[in-house]
């Protein structure tokens, strides 16, 4: 076995940027920075800083072998562990999706509907929570609100756990394990809720091909397909999701830019969703679908 050549912090960076520039990735200096700063317990910006400092046998090895896992197309983030979503910095295992930058778009649509309905504690829910991103992010910006956050796999549901604990939300963040309405119904929550939001997976199994390789090769099947039908998810969820809300609460779904309007389809023919809309993100794709529960039906003999 051959001894590892010492080098510095900012001699391994700069090698490493090299290499992953030369995979394709787009960012190979900031990924270069992130994973010393992983292996070095230090930020990025402070890999920088420190660029002097040399890097001990153990470290080297761990720092080249997660290099190497990266060359192979694994996300930095199940690499390092964590991902950023809206302000909040989470856990994520390979038992969840990477949380993207346009769910926050689902997320500014649930608190445009709360704050503009000046409900003072919001019962909402989040339907397939996967890290628990978009329930965090509603009870860290909605103080009084309770969260009900929902998925299938137990294994999801651990990382939205410690999420919720490590950021002191756990007090408001309930998590159930079922099928997207069920175990809130089974929970007492019909006709209480203020807001569902749910951001479900949406590829067909025949799109599978047309993913990234590091989209389809490391991150959950169960996050991403939805088997023969790329709407059954949707399906599920517009059956359940009435049920579950007050009149005039808000059903708000994240979508693939392209199924924007089948979903929106779905909606209107709930007869009991009303104001479909469709939202964009910043580069002006079709991102949120959202309806309101239309008014309560009055009890039998109060009917006009
Ligand atoms: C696209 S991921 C979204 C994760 C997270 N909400 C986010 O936006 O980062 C879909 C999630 O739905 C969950 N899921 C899949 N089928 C489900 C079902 N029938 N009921 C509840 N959750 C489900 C998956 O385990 C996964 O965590």
């Amino acid at each position: 076995m051959t001894a590892l050549a010492a080098v510095t912090a900012g001699q391994w960076v700069r090698r490493a940027a090299a290499v992953l520039k030369e995979a394709g990735v787009e960012a190979a200096g900031l990924e270069a920075r992130v994973l010393a700063g992983h292996v070095l317990g230090l930020s990025a910006a402070d890999v920088v800083l420190e660029a002097d400092r040399p890097l001990k046998p153990g470290q080297r090895a761990a720092a080249d072998r997660l290099l190497r896992r990266r060359v192979a197309g694994e996300p930095l983030q199940y690499l390092i562990g964590r991902a950023e979503f809206w302000s909040l910095t989470l856990e994520v295992s390979p038992a969840v999706l990477i949380p993207r930058p346009e769910t926050e778009h689902l997320v500014e649509s649930v608190l445009e509907h709360v704050r503009g309905t000046a409900v003072s504690r919001p019962l909402l829910a989040d339907l397939g929570t996967g890290s628990g991103a978009v329930a965090a992010a509603l009870a860290h910006e909605l103080p009084l609100a309770r969260v009900y956050a929902v998925d299938i796999d137990p294994r999801a549901l651990a990382t939205a756990r410690r999420n919720v604990t490590r950021l002191g939300l756990a007090g408001r963040v309930t998590l159930l394990q079922g099928s997207w309405c069920r175990p809130l119904l089974a929970a007492g929550l019909r006709g209480r809720l203020d807001a569902v939001a749910a951001n479900p997976p949406y590829v067909a199994l025949e799109e599978a091909a047309g993913l990234a390789a590091q989209v389809r090769c490391f991150e959950p099947p169960v996050a991403l397909f939805t088997g023969a039908d790329p709407l059954s998810a949707y399906r599920a969820i517009v059956a359940g999701a009435p049920a579950l809300l007050k009149p005039g609460g808000l059903l708000a779904l994240e979508v693939a830019p392209h199924r924007a309007g089948q979903v929106a389809e779905l909606l209107e023919r709930c007869p009991r969703l009303e104001a479909v809309r469709i939202d964009s993100d910043y580069a002006g794709r079709p991102r949120v679908v959202s309806a309101l529960r239309g008014p309560a039906v009055p009890p039998r003999g109060e009917r006009r």
